[in-house]
């Protein structure tokens, strides 16, 4: 485990093993970023000619390592591009492209932008995310990270930017955690599996830990007529589980429900998806994990909001017992709908959730799921949609804004609530074979079991599964997005009386 602290110290005197700076380009070439002017000072006029000849340039993603040969206390100078005019978003990216090319260092200190709260808030949480790896199920063990981690600041000591500091490591460690929920292959997390793993951080973190936790199991949910989690979950010989936590912080004045698609595996169903990328459908439990995890940093945060949050867990598989196109089901609550695509089975678990949510009357109800290709092949994968009230998607923007995630308000046209209605022997259908606006005619669907509260459906198809190399903070395989705008979100709601 590395330890972080945030210290006021010269990054030119640092005994650290290695020294991260990082470099702008500037418009008569490159320079030292705020942050490092130590280092560059003790460089003096050996530097230009320096990061000359090594062809640093500044650009955003650069990553330079020099031996420092005695010009600075420490052996090793990380040399980290840091774009024109960085902001903390810039910050981030380079603390963490810095983490992973720092790979045999027992202390680093990190020297980059941090005269602000928000900037020192950035390089810790860039940092952290940044040297995130999943090994697990590797030989060759953890990859070796440093014990100690300083990072450095001018205002260090002022309370803000300590706050600060501690908002990055526990935003950086619920998003660690969510993204090994995600990379853990689905053999190893079916729902009861995925229940117990949560009952497991509730009870590890104790009475101090502020959470608390109930979990259904499938006899529950019969009894509780929970028909979309049962119809989703009825081929598995893994069975559904909904489980809900709770964070009632003393003197909370609003209530905020999350609820968070959990499919531990989408197989597809008997609507089977096509082979060539089913693997990454173990990540259609990112939802949950997410809403999961961004709990338990709000009441590590000590958010005053109540939060309650419902993880709606089911693996979409093959059988002789497998929900059939045609079936009609019946959600919590009562409303039928008509099973047209098994493949359409998060709307399914998520409707039940929903209309548990609604029955806590929540001041608000933010659902997280990866729902539809169709919201990839609009915003591509580096973008979520937000879809719901505009007041709650109003609020979900900013919140990303914060986060420094992306998001971005997508429809539901009056169209799609008429085509939601278009079965004709249940309440409402589950789908319709016209393709083309699939992540809006979700949204209408999952609408319709929010009892006209206030909400807002994150569609994080795309973001939540990085299938190419890491970038910045974000890492390969399970990104944890949608964790830090959660909890930005519960922030501003906890505020907005
Ligand atoms: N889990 C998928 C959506 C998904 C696709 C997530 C790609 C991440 C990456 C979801 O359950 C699904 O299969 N959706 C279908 C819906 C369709 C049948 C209406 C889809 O998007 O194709
Ligand atoms: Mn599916
Ligand atoms: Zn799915």
């Amino acid at each position: 485990m590395t330890s972080y602290s945030l210290r006021n110290a010269s990054p030119a005197k640092s005994r650290a093993d290695a020294v991260v700076v990082g470099v702008v380009t500037g418009s008569s070439g490159p320079a030292i970023a705020p942050g490092g002017q130590d280092v560059a000072k003790a460089y003096g006029r050996k530097l230009g000619p320096l990061l000359s000849a090594l062809g640093v340039t500044g650009k955003s993603g650069e990553t330079v390592k020099v031996p420092t040969s005695g010009a600075i206390s420490s052996p090793m100078l990380v040399l980290v591009g840091l774009g024109n005019d960085p902001d903390h978003l810039a910050v981030r990216r380079a603390a963490g492209n810095a983490a992973r090319s720092v790979t045999n260092a027992a202390s680093v200190a990190v020297a980059l932008p941090a005269d602000t709260p928000e900037l020192v808030r950035a390089a810790t949480e860039g940092y952290a995310l940044g040297s995130y790896s999943f090994t697990t199920y590797k030989a060759s063990g953890p990859s070796k990270s440093p014990g100690e981690v300083v990072v450095l600041s001018p205002v260090a000591r002022k309370k803000d930017a300590i706050a600060a500091f501690e908002e990055g490591k526990v935003i950086a460690g619920a998003v660690a955690r969510t993204r090994d929920f995600v990379n853990t292959p689905p053999n190893d997390l079916r729902p009861p599996g995925f229940a117990d793993a949560i009952a497991e951080i509730v009870k590890e973190r104790g009475r101090g830990g502020k959470v608390t936790i109930q979990v259904l199991d499938e006899t529950q949910l019969a009894e509780l007529g929970c028909g979309g989690l049962l119809g989703v979950g009825s081929a598995s010989d893994a069975p559904p589980r909904l489980v809900t936590l709770t964070y009632t912080p003393k003197g909370a004045k609003r209530h905020l429900a999350l609820v968070g698609k959990g499919i531990t595996f989408d197989s597809g169903g008997l609507s089977i998806k096509p082979a060539a990328s089913m693997h990454e459908m173990k990540s259609d439990m990112a939802g949950a994990a997410a809403v999961v995890n961004a709990t338990f940093a709000i009441a590590d945060l000590g958010l005053p909001v109540q939060v309650t949050t419902y993880a709606a867990l089911a693996e979409n598989m093959l059988g002789g017992s497998a929900m059939r196109p045609g079936d009609v089901i019946t959600i919590h609550g009562g409303t039928t709908v008509e099973v047209l695509n098994t493949d359409a089975e998060g709307r399914l678990v998520l409707a039940d959730a929903l209309v548990m949510a609604t029955e806590q009357k929540p001041d608000a109800i933010l659902d997280v799921a990866t729902l539809t290709g169709a919201m990839v092949v609009a915003l591509g994968d580096k973008i979520s949609g937000v879809m719901g009230g505009d007041d709650v998607v109003a609020d979900v923007l900013s919140a990303s804004a914060t986060a420094g995630e992306d998001f971005w308000p997508m429809p539901i046209p009056e169209q799609m609530s008429e085509r939601i209605h278009t079965t004709k022997i249940a309440d409402l259908s589950q789908h319709d074979w016209i393709r083309w606006g699939g992540g809006l005619f979700a949204a209408a669907f999952l609408r319709e079991f929010t009892a006209g509260l206030p909400w807002a459906h994150l569609d994080i198809a795309g973001p939540s599964f990085n299938s190419g190399g890491p970038a910045g903070h974000v890492s390969s395989g399970g990104t944890g997005v949608a964790v830090s705008t959660l909890v930005e979100f519960a922030r501003a709601f906890a505020d907005d009386k």
